[in-house]
């Protein structure tokens, strides 16, 4: 009768008080009696379902994170079980991942919200199951979905973290199609025009060419990824890496920049630099591990041969520098470099550590890449690490 989940509870009363044929008249006639206080006054049926409340201001850039490992956005201890939907997946036997992966949205719908219409079509990660681009639900029935035909309100998610992933299936998908060629996955953009836009939004952390930062154990570039899953990519971009400092683009970018973005990030080199050591035996015959580096026994060419706390004299490493740091070169290569983003601009931390009492020595093992860090900064001298010591201990 005329839509009755529409109405609210003590409006449907007044209606069952009214009576049944009032109802139905209503329903003859298109036409909806609401009571207001004690005046009763005739209107034009409302629009389309209501949204549930607090819908229009949702955030889908943050529902688009919680597609993806949501539990590190909400900071919620992953889950152990497989998700309810799993066991009952077309395709019980491509897929045999369990646990916490089951849970996340993109294993069951892909990357490219197309499911097993799009690149989960074939390969490990297939279920069978359908995709959600281009879906007809309402916003509250995609709520309801989520949270209680899904399980996610049972798995912690709060209402406010369920109307964001709604508004992200409803507002913020899009057609990859667009912006990836789905046969060659090569993305379609103007690779000239990513570049500034990588310059200036990704550089800072993934390294001018891409090999900053390194995915699957150290195996694959930035470059490598995009060119092996560009839809991954693409959603990584508009929504940011969950439980990490990459910020999210969905706001910044156009979907052509994604796209021009992605061309780009194609273009760069798939392999990783040439791997470090750890201990002289990863070393060829005549050669030393230092500071992650295999260099000759003999000697050295550079500080950065050297071990930490040591500079390259007449090519031999000797005890050095002690204290020979420029407070203004050491705050130069801080800001150059990018450290502010996850240190903070006076070093007291934020997604890294307080780093304002740390040695030459400690800094350099981190850039370096001689110690395991969020970035490497290839290049870097004894002498820069000795600045940002002077720095760091003015302040
Ligand atoms: C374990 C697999 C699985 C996971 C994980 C999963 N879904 Fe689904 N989803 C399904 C299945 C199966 C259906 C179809 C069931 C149905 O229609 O009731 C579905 C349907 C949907 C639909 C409706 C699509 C349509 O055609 O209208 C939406 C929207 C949706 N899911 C969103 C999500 C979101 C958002 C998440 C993550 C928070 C998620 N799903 C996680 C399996 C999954
Ligand atoms: C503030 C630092 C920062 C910025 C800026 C940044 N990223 Fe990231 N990015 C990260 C970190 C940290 C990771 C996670 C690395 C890991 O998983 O080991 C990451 C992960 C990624 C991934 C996902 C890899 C995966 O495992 O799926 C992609 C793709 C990516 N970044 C692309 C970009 C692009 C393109 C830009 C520019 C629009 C960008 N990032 C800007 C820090 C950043
Ligand atoms: C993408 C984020 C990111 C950037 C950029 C970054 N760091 Fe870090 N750094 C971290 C995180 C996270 C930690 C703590 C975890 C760890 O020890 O690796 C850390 C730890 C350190 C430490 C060790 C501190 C300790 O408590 O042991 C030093 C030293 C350091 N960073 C120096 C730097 C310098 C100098 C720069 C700039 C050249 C820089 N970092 C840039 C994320 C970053």
């Amino acid at each position: 009768m005329l839509g009755s989940k529409k109405i609210g509870e003590t409006k449907l009363d007044t209606f069952r008080r009214v009576g049944v044929r009032l109802g139905t008249l209503c329903g003859v006639f298109g036409i909806l009696f609401v009571c207001l206080g004690a005046q009763c006054i005739g209107t034009q049926p409302p629009p389309p379902p209501d949204n549930p409340p607090g819908f229009e201001n949702a955030d889908a850039g943050s529902g688009g994170a919680l597609y993806d490992e949501w539990w590190a956005v909400v900071d919620l201890t992953a889950p152990t079980t497989d998700h309810p939907l799993w066991a009952a997946r077309p395709d019980q036997t491509s897929n045999t991942r369990t646990g916490a992966a089951t849970w996340r949205c993109k294993e069951c719908h892909g990357w490219d919200y197309k499911g097993v219409e799009g690149a989960y079509g074939s390969g490990s990660h297939r279920t069978g199951i359908a995709g959600i681009f281009g879906t007809t639900r309402s916003a509250q029935e995609i709520f309801d979905l989520i949270k209680t035909t899904h399980g996610y309100g049972a798995a912690g998610l709060a209402d406010a973290d369920i109307l964001d992933l709604a508004k992200f299936v409803l507002e913020a998908q899009i057609d990859t199609d667009d912006i990836i060629d789905a046969g060659s996955k090569a993305f379609i953009g103007l690779a000239n025009s990513g570049m500034g836009i990588f310059d200036a939004n990704c550089a800072v952390c993934h390294g001018a060419d891409g090999t900053q930062l390194l995915f699957d154990e150290g195996t694959v570039t930035l470059g490598g990824l995009a060119d092996d899953n560009p839809w991954e990519v693409q959603h990584k971009i508009r929504f940011g890496q969950p439980g990490t400092a990459m910020p999210r683009q969905l706001v910044a970018l156009t979907v052509p920049e994604v796209g021009d973005l992605g061309a780009y990030a194609q273009s760069l080199v798939d392999a990783p630099p040439p791997a470090g050591c750890t201990a002289d035996a990863d070393c060829a015959a005549g050669q030393v591990c230092t500071n992650g580096e295999c260099v000759d026994e003999a000697g050295c060419t550079v500080d950065g041969d050297c071990a930490a706390g040591q500079v390259c004299t007449a090519g031999v490493c000797v005890a050095g520098g002690g204290g020979g740091g420029d407070v203004a070169a050491g705050l130069a290569f801080y800001t150059a470099n990018g450290c502010a983003v996850c240190h903070g601009a006076d070093a007291t931390g934020g997604i890294g550590s307080n780093i304002q009492s740390e040695s030459a020595a400690s800094i350099f093992a981190r850039l370096s890449g001689a110690e395991t860090h969020a970035i490497t900064v290839p290049g870097v001298t004894e002498q820069n690490t000795q600045d940002l010591e002077a720095w760091l201990s003015s302040l």
